[in-house]
Formats: structure tokens, C-alpha cells, sequence
């Protein structure tokens, strides 16, 4: 059976106090969750997130890192800082990273190795706009962003890479796809991987759902036979809905 994940990303939210604060009701909520629970947080955070952390079972994430170790590059932080930090995972090719700072599937393909060589867990993200799948082009685009940014990869780090699906027009929206329109993406993004790394790596790949997921609709989202948990923006803001949906 596939690992089942839920991650919240707080995006640029919370001081350190509410996130310390957040963080707490999250982990005592969620100890006995049969999901990983993940929080990713502002680089300011991670620090004290990760010592608070220590011998619990919620994980920590970071949102963004650089693809490069080191040097000039000012108002940066890379891999090898977050990896010495503590931290597990970092959420790479969020749309809004795509969308705000420009970042290709190229330099995704870069900032995946940066993460992987320094043992971080990758959660990376796909997601078409609604003009493109107005188009009917959301199951090229999506082919293309995982193509793209990971099928570099060696098969043996697949187990290290965990994706998300998150459609940009139901990020922040409201709007959530319906179970049958993720089901339907999650189906297609696990045959693209069978195709590339075979059957039994796809198999225990995880596929987030991200995009206007709560305690209401999680449960069915969750139950779609392709979907493996959930990345949370808005209602991982919110201790009471974001463990209701650890446990859906
Ligand atoms: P949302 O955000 O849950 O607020 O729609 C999801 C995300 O951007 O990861």
C-alpha cells in the first residue's frame, strides 16, 4: 500500500509565535494519524519548527530552495541549509513559484538535484492553468512539467520524490476539482511515471491533491483510488480544519 500524505503549506503566512502555536495543536492532533503529516513553513520558521519537531511525527518542509549549494546570490537559501536545518521535504514548482518568479521546468530540473543531493525529500508540484485545460492541452502540460523536471532522474531516487497535483484555477480559489477530475489527472500522472520508471515504481509513487481541499471535500478527493493525500494551502492556516483533514 502507498504511503497516504498530507502537507500543509502555509505559504506566506503566520508569524513565528502562530506558527510555534499552529504547529503544536497540529502535532498533538494529528500523533496518532495513520498519514505522514507534513508542514511546510516560511524559511523563517523552519529553524525553530524543526527543533519543536524533534521525536514527534509531523515532518517540516520548506517552500522554495535554491538550485545551487552556494554563493552570490543574494536574498537566496540553498538545499545544503535547509538539509543542515533539519528539515525533510521542500515543495518545489509550486504555481505560484512558476507563476511569480518565473521558474521553468529547466531550472525545477536543477533545484530537484540540489534537493536530492542534500537528502531532502522532494514534493513536486504540476498543475495547468484553466485556460489550458479549456484547450484540452492539461494532460500534455502536465505530461511535460514532470517529464521535464524529473525524468532526469535515476529510478532509485524516485522513492525520495513525492507529487503534487494541484490545479492553478483551484489553488486559493474555492473552486476544487471534483474527485472524478482529480482521479482522472492523479490516473494520468502514474501512467506517465509507469511509462518511465515501470509499473511498481508508479505504484508506490505518492500523488498529492492540492487545490481548495477541506474538511469537507477531503474525504472524497482521498478515496479516489489514485490520490494519496493532500497539499493544503488556506485550511492548513486553521489547526481544527487542517487536522479534520489529516483525518479524512
Ligand atoms: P489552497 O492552496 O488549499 O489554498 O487552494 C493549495 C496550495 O497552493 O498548495
Amino acid at each position: 500500500m502507498r504511503k497516504q500524505i498530507v502537507a500543509g503549506n502555509w505559504k506566506m503566512n503566520k508569524s513565528l509565535e502562530e506558527g510555534l502555536g499552529l504547529y503544536k495543536a497540529i502535532s498533538s492532533q494529528t500523533e496518532a494519524s495513520s498519514k505522514e503529516v507534513i508542514v511546510a513553513a516560511p524559511f523563517t520558521h523552519l529553524s525553530s519548527l524543526v527543533a519543536l519537531a524533534k521525536g514527534g511525527s509531523v515532518k517540516i518542509a520548506a517552500q522554495n530552495c535554491h538550485h545551487e549549494l552556494s554563493g552570490a546570490y543574494t536574498g537566496e537559501v540553498s538545499a545544503a541549509m535547509l538539509s543542515d536545518l533539519g528539515v525533510t521535504y521542500v515543495i518545489l514548482g509550486h504555481s505560484e513559484r512558476r507563476a511569480y518568479a518565473n521558474e521553468s521546468n529547466a531550472l525545477l530540473s536543477k533545484k530537484v538535484d540540489a534537493a536530492l543531493a542534500q537528502n531532502l525529500k522532494v514534493i513536486y508540484c504540476c498543475g495547468e492553468t484553466l485556460e489550458e485545460r479549456q484547450s484540452k492541452g492539461h494532460f500534455d502540460l502536465i505530461t511535460q512539467q514532470i517529464t521535464e523536471g524529473l525524468f532526469h532522474l535515476d529510478a532509485s531516487v524516485l522513492k525520495n520524490i513525492v507529487l503534487a497535483y494541484e490545479p492553478v484555477w483551484a489553488i486559493g480559489t474555492g473552486q476544487t476539482a471534483s474527485s472524478a477530475q482529480a482521479q482522472e489527472m492523479h490516473a494520468h500522472i502514474r501512467k506517465v511515471v509507469a511509462t518511465k520508471y515501470g509499473k511498481a515504481s508508479a505504484d508506490t509513487t505518492c500523488i498529492l491533491y492540492g487545490g481548495s481541499c477541506n474538511p469537507t471535500n477531503a474525504k472524497e478527493l482521498f478515496s479516489q483510488n489514485d490520490v494519496d493525500g493532500g497539499l493544503i494551502g488556506g485550511a492548513s492556516l486553521n489547526a481544527a480544519n487542517f487536522t479534520s483533514i489529516c483525518k479524512a
